[in-house]
This record gives C-alpha cells, structure tokens and sequence, in this order.
C-alpha cells in the first residue's frame, strides 16, 4: 500500500517538475510608506464646465446642495494649484450628499483618480462629514488602489474659493496617509536530505530517524539555503530553519511550519515565518506567511511554493518561493 501511495507520488511529481532557468529574473520590490500631498478640488456647479450635478433630493434634480437630502453626483478636477488652470493630476468621482438636518454637513464618498505620472491609474478613497461651515475640516482617506493599496489615513479640508451665489468653490485638500509596505521577492529553498551537505533530517516518525517524509507522521527539521538563484551555488540571501511534517495519512501534504531568517545586506537578521499546507503533489500551492521579525514586523501575506527540481529517490529538491507581504 504505502509503496502504492510512494509511486503515485512519483508520478506525480514527476510531471510537474519544471525546469527552469537559473538565471530568471528575481524581483524584491518595495512600496512606500507614508504619502503626504496637497491638491485642490474644482468643484463647479455653474458657469463653464460643471463637473457637480444635483441628481436627487427633496426637489428631485432641481434641488440645491445647500438644502439636506440632495445627492451630488461629481467629476471634479483635482489640481495642482488652487487655479481652475493650474495642472490637474486627477478627478475626484462619486458622490456627495447634504445629510444634516440643518443642511450642515456633506458626507462625502468619492475616488481621486489620479492621471498624472506618479500616480497615474492609482486611487485613494476618501469617506467622511464634510462639516464645510468649518474653516478645515478632515475626513478619512480609507483605501486606496494600486501606489495606494492599504492606505489608511486623513484629509484635512479648506475651502479656499467660495461663490455661494454660483454654488461653485475650491477646496484644499492636505493629505496624510500610510500606505502599508508591500514587499514581493521569490527566492528558493534549497532542500537536500542526502548527498554532499544534508541540510533537511528525519528526527522521529514511525521508523524513528529511518522514516521518510514521504510517510505520514515523519517529522523533519531543516536548515535549508535560502537562495537568489534556483542553482544551490547561486547566492545565499538567509536559512530556512524549523520543522515541516508530513501530515496527511495520504502522505500528500508537508505542514511547513519554519523562518526564514535573513542573511543578506538589505535583510540581514530579519525573519518571515512561514506556515501552513504544503500539498507538494501540486503544481503550485500557497502558503501564509504568518509574521515576521525586525523590517517585517506584523507581516501577513503569502508565498506561491513551485517545486522546480525534485530528485525523489535521493529526496532532494528546490522549491521556489513567490511570497507577497504587507507590513510595516
Ligand atoms: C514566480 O516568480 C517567477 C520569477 O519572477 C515567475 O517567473 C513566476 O511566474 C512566478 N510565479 C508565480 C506563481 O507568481
Ligand atoms: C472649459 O473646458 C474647455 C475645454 O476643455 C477649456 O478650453 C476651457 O478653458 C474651460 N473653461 C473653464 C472656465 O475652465
Ligand atoms: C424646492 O424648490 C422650491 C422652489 O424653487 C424652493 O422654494 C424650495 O426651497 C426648494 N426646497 C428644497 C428642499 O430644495
Ligand atoms: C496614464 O495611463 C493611461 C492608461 O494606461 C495612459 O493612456 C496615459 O498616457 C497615462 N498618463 C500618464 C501621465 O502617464
Ligand atoms: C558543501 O559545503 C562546502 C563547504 O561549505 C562547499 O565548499 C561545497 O561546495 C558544498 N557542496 C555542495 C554540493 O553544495
Ligand atoms: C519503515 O521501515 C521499513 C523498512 O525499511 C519500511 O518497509 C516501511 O515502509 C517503513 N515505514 C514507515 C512508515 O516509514
Ligand atoms: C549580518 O549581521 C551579522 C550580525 O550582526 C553580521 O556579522 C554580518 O556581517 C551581517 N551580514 C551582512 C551581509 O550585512
């Protein structure tokens, strides 16, 4: 039975073993983590060039913004300058609505869209009471998408134009966000239990020290390379040090459970822990990352695991690690 199991493995694996090229392109990118900005919100409802319509209310499209339960519908220039000419670098889309009683606050719920080069496609989310009787204000910036994923932060609002009469005006807006870092590398595990160098070890199972991963219940402690490369002589960024076990009576599924602890310039002594369901049968199969140490303090994310050489009677074999996290 088990020698039944061992050969479907094989085959197995023996199909989805890759080969890939050593030289391929790696890649460790970074966003940032605090974006502060200023830009100025067109908002014209009269004259040339509306970008602010009322589109319900108690006087369905007739009625006024200054009067509670009339929703704005809004294409508003976002510029660099407090001039209508000035540069514009996005649209501020969604809504608005009048939703005080006594008509003194707007809650605002729209994307800024940025168009200009930095920033161009990505979104901020801004949420929140526009009390604009007040000289500033601040609202949330919520979200955000693309330069913006995960932005939590404020906007502190002033109007710096104001044509009552025209219902037209311009609002300053004074940004403070943290946009968590996003982290994404790919590096592989060089996993070697026999040969020159073992660096992977049955430690107890059913054989004892004799059992084999490729049995249920063996456990295994590695301190395998961690490499740039899928070559095990290409350059060596960390370890990977803990435990994985075989944990599927099928034998089909390693619970990875380990750091990998960093050893190169940009990283050195910072770890990322990985856990989780290694199904290795699996062509691609993902991981969590769970936490992490000094640069990847409160890291959550994930690593695509890939098994790009595989020398199953020898037990050998590299793993290739695709791993995106946030943190801070
Ligand atoms: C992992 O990274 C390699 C190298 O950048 C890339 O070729 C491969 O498509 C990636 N795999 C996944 C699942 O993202
Ligand atoms: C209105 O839009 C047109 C075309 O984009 C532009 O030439 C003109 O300067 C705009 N007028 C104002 C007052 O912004
Ligand atoms: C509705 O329109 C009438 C007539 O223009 C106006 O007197 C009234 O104030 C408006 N009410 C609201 C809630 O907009
Ligand atoms: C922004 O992206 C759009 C669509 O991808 C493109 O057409 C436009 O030229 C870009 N603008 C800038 C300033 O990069
Ligand atoms: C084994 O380790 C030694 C010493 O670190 C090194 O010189 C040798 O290249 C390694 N062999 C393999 C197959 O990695
Ligand atoms: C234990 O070792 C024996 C003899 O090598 C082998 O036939 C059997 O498959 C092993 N069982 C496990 C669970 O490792
Ligand atoms: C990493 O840190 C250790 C201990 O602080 C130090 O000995 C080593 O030279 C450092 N390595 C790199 C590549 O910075």
């Amino acid at each position: 039975m088990a020698s039944i199991t061992l050969v479907k493995i094989a085959v197995l694996l023996v199909l989805i073993t890759t080969t890939v090229d050593s030289s391929e392109a790696r890649s460790m990118r970074m966003k940032e983590k605090k974006t502060k900005m200023v830009f100025y919100m067109q908002d014209w409802e009269t004259g040339k060039n509306v970008t602010a319509v009322p589109v319900a209310g108690k006087n369905g499209t007739l009625s006024s913004i200054l009067n509670f339960a009339t929703v704005m519908v809004v294409d508003d220039a976002i510029t660099e300058g407090q001039d209508r000419q000035s540069k514009q670098i996005g649209r501020a889309q969604g809504i608005y609505v009048n939703s005080a009683l006594d008509a003194s606050d707007l809650h605002l719920l729209f994307s800024i869209v940025f168009t200009n080069k930095k920033y161009n496609g990505s979104t901020i989310e801004i949420q929140g009471a526009d009390r604009f009787f007040l000289k500033q204000r601040e609202v949330s910036v919520v979200s955000g998408t693309g330069y913006f994923r995960f932005a939590q932060g404020f906007a502190v609002l002033e109007t710096v134009y104001l044509d009552l009469a025209n219902l037209n005006a311009v609002i300053k807006f004074n940004i403070g966000a943290d946009t968590d870092l996003e982290t994404e590398m790919v590096f592989y595990m060089q996993d070697w239990e026999s040969g020159k160098n073992i660096t992977a070890v049955p430690v107890s199972g059913r054989n004892g020290t004799l059992s084999s991963v490729l049995n249920f219940a063996t456990v295994m402690v590695v301190d395998d390379a961690i490499t740039e490369g899928q070559d095990r002589q290409s350059k060596q960024i960390g370890r990977a040090q803990g435990i994985y076990v075989n944990s599927a009576l099928d034998a089909s599924d390693l619970h990875l459970l380990f750091s990998i602890v960093f050893t190169n310039e940009k990283y050195n002594g910072s770890t990322i822990e990985i856990q989780g369901a290694d199904r290795f049968f699996l062509k691609q199969r993902e991981v969590s990352v769970v936490s992490g140490t000094g640069y990847f303090r409160f890291a959550k994310g994930f690593a695509v695991l890939e098994t790009v050489y595989l020398d199953l009677t020898n037990l050998n074999a590299v793993i290739r690690f695709n791993i995106t996290v946030h943190h801070y």
